[in-house]
């Protein structure tokens, strides 16, 4: 597919940084704000690039297949043609270094520190992927205070990277730093898969995300569906509950099958999208990254106006 790419402008409002904080500050109280989606939709990191889309991608559970797809569909994204800037927002475990066989200097940790600039420890992957590292294990940059949290999300605002979208791999649960970066990005994605416990936390994350003014409702992923009908199933159970108590219609993405190829791919530290191009896994994840990519491009011209006019006889 061609690409069409669209340049980010770096340069923004000077103000507003009482709101951001106040935003940051209600994400804090968790889930007992009113609903506000004016708010959210001002949160630091939209102000100036609300035409790039950024999909952080969520869950209620640990475990769930969040890491993986963020980094498998950045590649399938990078396949069709699109720049890709991957933020590693699990400031506790970050892994995606380790998914995309990438071998960091610094990460986010030196930014927190002040010794780096978020330019500065961004790093090259396969297929026009870039990434933003984190560390793992460094229980400090783990639990960042409001301050330190917003300053991220304002730089993360204000990078200035040539990308046509973000994806954020945000940490699993319901904790201010996961509902901080939810609300800043565009859109989220929450992952599930079939199981109970995995499927009642992703109905809670929703819920607070709707409770602390997600704009638009988040979409639903499942993962590691035995069968098309089980992903079906499980979509269809969380859409009613979510349409019946939080009023909200959820839309189903293409679902991503239990596959053994993305253990193997893990072991390979190489995404099963590069080491088993042509397993199920990774139709899957190619399917999600089409329609991601494809509300992306500007609409085809049509083709009538293309076309040179006949000259009647
Ligand atoms: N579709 C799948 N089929 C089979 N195994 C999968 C699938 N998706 C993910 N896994 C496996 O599940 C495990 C967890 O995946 P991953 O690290 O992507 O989850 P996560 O949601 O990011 O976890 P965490 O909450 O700890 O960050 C990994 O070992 C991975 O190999
Ligand atoms: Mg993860």
């Amino acid at each position: 597919m061609a690409r069409r790419a669209r340049p980010l402008s770096a340069g923004g409002p000077a103000s507003g940084g009482r709101q951001a904080l106040r935003l940051v500050r209600r994400a804090a109280r968790g889930g007992s704000a009113r609903r506000d989606s004016a708010a959210a939709s001002d949160h630091p990191s939209q102000w100036n690039r609300p035409h790039v889309r950024t999909l952080a991608i969520a869950s209620g559970k640990g475990g769930v297949g969040k890491s993986n797809l963020a980094a498998n569909l950045a590649v399938a994204l990078g396949e069709m043609g699109a720049r890709v800037l991957l933020v590693d927002a699990d400031l506790a475990q970050a892994n995606l270094d380790l998914l995309l066989g990438l071998n960091p200097r610094f990460d986010l940790q030196h930014v927190l520190l002040g010794d780096k600039s978020l330019e500065e420890i961004v790093v090259h992957g396969p297929l026009g992927v870039s990434l933003i590292p984190a560390s793992s294990g460094v229980p400090e940059i783990a639990d960042l205070d409001d301050y330190r949290l917003e300053c991220l999300l304002r730089g993360l605002g204000n990078l200035e990277a040539d990308v046509d979208l973000i994806l954020i791999d945000v940490a699993s649960g319901t904790s201010r730093q996961v509902l901080s970066f939810c609300l800043a990005a565009s859109e989220v994605v929450v992952v599930t898969t079939p199981e109970m416990p995995a499927f009642s936390d992703a109905y809670g994350l929703m819920k607070l995300l709707h409770h602390q003014g997600l704009s638009t409702p988040p979409h639903l992923l499942v993962n590691m569906a035995g069968s098309a009908e089980e992903a079906e199933e499980t979509a269809h159970r969380i859409g009613l509950v979510a349409r019946r108590f939080l009023r909200m219609t959820l839309e189903p993405w293409e679902p991503v099958p239990f596959d053994s190829a993305i253990p193997r791919a893990v072991r390979l530290q190489e995404p099963v999208l590069t080491s088993f191009p042509h397993s199920p896994a990774a139709a899957a994840y190619r399917a999600v990254a089409e329609r991601l990519w494809n509300a992306v491009l500007p609409p085809e011209p049509s083709l009538e106006r293309e076309q040179p006019q006949r000259l009647e006889a």
